[in-house]
């Protein structure tokens, strides 16, 4: 990536300033008062303790929210509450150290880890108000430690922790995933060869203009599934609802965000779709989320699977990709809206 203002300070310095290159152009503003929010409760709320035991009706449910939605929530999930909330606290520690401090950690311009922006790559582009501290955390032997924060104490452990949570999670859901698209449950699991996991904490400073900005660009996530945590007391994350609106995902409390990534949809031939989404900025209070993204190994060849080109999908939608270059070559361009992927 370039080199970018750090947004937490640029606003500590002049919180009334919005520099031109994160203003937005008009028709990619957020509508403050447009955010179809009364829709958000519709998101279904998926129980993972039913999912694990096979429950068909949750997982047809399952299947429904990946046709029509491309987001859940997931409750009975299993990681304990306090977790959450230590990863939460180590968190806003870590934001509230200063910035000779984090750039300890900065991200080099060569690599996608560490404290900084992704996905900067021209001078004209238009910037997210956001920081990010971005690390691979399995297999654990991808991890590039000196990225990991020695402050706050134990702020790597807990990371370790809330990860293999996040993990055990995934694999549980995947299993569930194998099944709805009439696999063995291990089936997505083995196609992956590794599960790769990477950690994105997105730090949305306050900003004196939510209306001309956004957090994170609209964008469709290059993973598998992505499970997100998000503060239950202020809100940022929109989806892009398949009838076309932009639509607040309203926080469940405990709950944690589930979304179909692209890799999803070309394994299952566009049956599930990998939905645009990107977030806005508050006014008045900075927002932390927390995004886990499950991707398969580089080498991984990720193509639609042959038993779902069938009578619905006839034809074969997408072309076969490498996930590495995949990844890598949506790395090259602005986060900016749904993924270039190949159609067949
Ligand atoms: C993301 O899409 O990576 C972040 C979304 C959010 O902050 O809620
Ligand atoms: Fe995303």
């Amino acid at each position: 990536s370039l080199p970018v203002p750090n947004v937490q300070e640029l606003v500590k310095k002049e919180p009334l300033q919005i520099p031109d290159r994160y203003v937005r152009d008009q028709d990619d503003r957020p509508q403050m008062n447009d955010d179809m929010s009364c829709l958000s409760s519709e998101i279904p709320i998926i129980d993972l303790s039913l999912l694990s035991k096979g429950d068909k009706e949750e997982l047809s449910k399952l299947d429904l929210a990946c046709k029509e939605w491309g987001f859940f929530q997931v409750v009975n999930h299993g990681m304990a509450k306090e977790l959450l909330q230590n990863m939460k606290d180590a968190t806003v520690e870590f934001f509230e150290l200063p910035l000779e401090e984090k750039n300890k950690y900065a991200m080099p311009p060569d690599d996608i880890q560490g404290y900084g922006h992704a996905y900067v790559v021209s001078e004209e582009q238009t910037l997210d108000w956001s920081d990010a501290l971005i690390l691979v955390v399995y297999p654990s032997q991808y991890r590039k430690l000196k990225f990991w924060p020695s402050t706050p104490t134990g702020y790597k452990d807990i990371i370790e922790a809330y990860s293999k949570e996040v993990k055990d999670i995934g694999v549980e859901l995947l299993r569930s995933f194998s099944t709805i698209m009439g696999m063995d449950k291990d089936a997505l699991l083995g196609l992956h060869e590794e599960l790769v996991q990477a950690l994105s904490v997105n730090y949305y400073p306050e900003c004196s203009r939510p209306d001309q900005v956004l957090g994170i660009s609209p964008h469709s996530d290059t993973s598998t599934i992505t499970i997100l945590m998000q503060e239950h007391d202020t809100h940022g994350l929109q989806i892009k609802h398949i009838n076309g609106g932009w639509m607040l995902v309203k926080p469940v409390p405990g709950a944690l965000v589930v979304n179909v990534g692209d890799v999803i949809e070309i394994l299952s031939n566009g049956k599930y779709k990998s939905i645009e989404h990107r977030a806005v900025t508050n006014e008045s209070k900075a927002r932390i989320s927390y995004a886990s993204f499950l991707v398969p190994r580089d080498d991984v060849e990720i193509g639609p699977l042959e038993h779902l080109i069938d009578s619905q999908t006839p034809q074969k939608l997408y072309k076969k990709v490498v996930y590495g270059e995949y990844l890598r070559s949506s790395m090259k361009r602005p986060l900016e809206g749904k993924a270039h992927m190949q159609m067949a």
